[in-house]
């Protein structure tokens, strides 16, 4: 191209145009983008340029001649700094594109990172799975601009997809028609939306709802207000437990990465699905375990009631009438002789001390002061036949102003406090026991404290622990607490709190 220039310039009286094609040059360098080309072609162009100066015929008058190649030199030169100007610009641009389109990615995915990590930190938090879905649809239809979220679950025969009932809607309203057709839903694998996503456990995507043949909901555009749909599983292990769906009005596409966030969400939810479901079946234990713990108390409350019963109706009965023949016996006896006088009293003081140890059996098997008189009084009683047989001094404070608790509730807090007394005497090395009774509006609190050498906390929470245990499950079975603390310098405390009840 330079050479063919340098001939025209040698067959045609051109002047400064003669040199003005060698931009030309340049320019194809500037498109090349190419620094070299240009700088190449900027000196070819000048080279050419003076060469003509000096071979065409034409240069009649020199001076306008040099003076006219001069500038074209210059045009030339000025033409490359422009040239690279824009290079750089263009370069710059270039780069700016980048970093924006950089930018956008980093933005994006810290998005993805943030809404996995949100879910992720509030599913861990929350109590129950409702919470937790509920959440996660919130989230996700927040985060995609997708107005309604729902999740199915799968049925116990592992068959069925039945709607949950826990939705995400932007616009209640709007979307009625398609939350009852999807209240009325029951999908089996491969059917519908939810149907695919179980079948191989894997994401699926709809553009076109109105148009796929295998989506049941659909129904007339205005019925159902949704355009394209996404589900994605709910996974344990490799077994697909649920399908979360979402729905935009508009035709959108889901971007891979999206699609794939969505995966290591629904493995995240499994986790939770399965913690919450092993949780609830463990209350369930509990819960049984408790009323049987309850049962089994009341039959035990029960037969020392009989048996309390029991001893002092017959033994004490028999005992008297024993009491009763021995002294007609005596009476009847014509002539005592002093041995026999010896016998009959040895006989009377036997009686009346076995009837004093049936009474004492039968008391304490049930005192009878605790259906009588109620909680307090039997606490009395208990805490000063306990000071009269240990010699530790017992102090009872009632703050209440008449603690009319029922029978059943009384006798738990009176076990305990036996319960406790034993404790005092077989571990505490006390001198003293505080028995404090107070209540607030809805609960009865006792607190029992000895000044003995004290309890650490591996006594407490100890699983071999079995009498501070049984305490716990008799107070709990009222849905009461129980506490016990305490150290070195301050003895034991045993606190509980039973709710009134009605
Ligand atoms: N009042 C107390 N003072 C000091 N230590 C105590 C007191 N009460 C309980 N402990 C400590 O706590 C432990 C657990 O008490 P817990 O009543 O559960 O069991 P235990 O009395 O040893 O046996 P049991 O099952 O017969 O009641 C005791 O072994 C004892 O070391
Ligand atoms: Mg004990």
């Amino acid at each position: 191209m330079a050479f063919t220039f340098l001939y025209l310039d040698m067959l045609l009286p051109l002047g400064i145009a003669g040199g003005m094609p060698y931009i030309a040059l340049i320019l194809v360098g500037m498109w090349a983008i190419s620094r070299k080309l240009i700088f190449f072609n900027a000196i070819l162009g000048s080279v050419f340029t003076i060469a003509g100066f000096f071979l065409s015929p034409f240069n009649t008058d020199e001076t306008v001649a040099a003076f006219n190649r001069g500038l074209t030199v210059a045009t030339l030169w000025l033409t490359v700094y422009f040239s690279l100007m824009n290079l750089r610009l263009l370069e710059e641009k270039e780069r700016s594109d980048l970093l924006e389109k950089a930018n956008k990615q980093i933005e994006e995915e810290s998005g993805y990172v943030e809404l996995s990590r949100d879910i992720a930190l509030f599913t861990n938090l929350s109590r129950s799975l409702g919470e937790a879905i509920e959440y996660s649809l919130r989230k996700i239809c927040n985060f995609t601009g997708w107005p309604v979220g729902h999740l199915f679950l799968i049925g116990e025969d592992n068959k069925t997809l039945y709607p949950a009932g826990i939705w995400y809607l932007e616009n209640e309203k709007k979307f009625k028609n398609f939350q009852e057709v999807t209240k009325k839903s029951r999908l089996e694998p491969g059917e519908g939306l939810p149907g695919r996503v179980m079948a191989d456990g894997k994401s699926h995507f709809i553009f076109d709802l109105q148009s796929d043949l295998n989506f049941p909901r659909a129904g007339k555009p205005d019925q159902i207000e949704v355009a394209s749909g996404l589900g994605f599983p709910i996974m344990i292990g490799d077994r697909t437990v649920g399908v979360m769906e979402f729905f935009s009005s508009d035709h959108v596409k889901p971007s891979e990465r999206l699609m794939e966030v969505m995966d290591s969400i629904g493995v995240l939810l499994g986790r939770i699905l399965e913690r919450t479901r092993a949780e609830e079946a463990k209350e369930k234990h509990n819960i049984h375990l408790r009323q049987l713990y309850k049962r089994l108390d009341s039959i035990r409350e029960e037969e020392s009631r009989r048996m309390a019963r029991e001893v002092h109706d017959n033994l004490g009965q028999v005992l008297t009438s024993l009491k009763i023949e021995l002294s007609l016996l005596e009476n009847i006896l014509p002539e005592k002789k002093p041995a026999v006088d010896d016998s009959i009293k040895m006989m009377f003081n036997l009686i009346e001390k076995n009837i004093e140890v049936v009474r004492k059996i039968s008391r304490e098997l049930r005192p009878p002061v605790l259906d009588s008189l109620g909680i307090v009084e039997a606490i009395n009683w208990q805490g000063t036949t306990f000071q009269e047989k240990t010699g530790v001094k017992f102090f009872l404070t009632d703050k209440t102003s008449k603690c009319n608790l029922d029978i059943k509730r009384s006798t738990t807090i009176f076990r305990i406090f036996q319960e406790c007394l034993t404790n005092i005497v077989r571990h505490a090395e006390a001198s003293e026991v505080h028995v404090d009774f107070y209540e607030d509006s809805e609960s009865v609190i006792m607190q029992v404290r000895d000044n003995g050498q004290g309890i650490n906390g591996h006594e407490v929470n100890s699983i071999t622990s079995l009498g501070l245990l049984g305490m716990k499950e008799r107070a709990e079975i009222w849905g009461g607490d129980f506490t016990v603390f305490g150290g070195s310098s301050q003895g034991t405390t045993v606190k509980i709190k039973i709710p009134k009840g009605s």
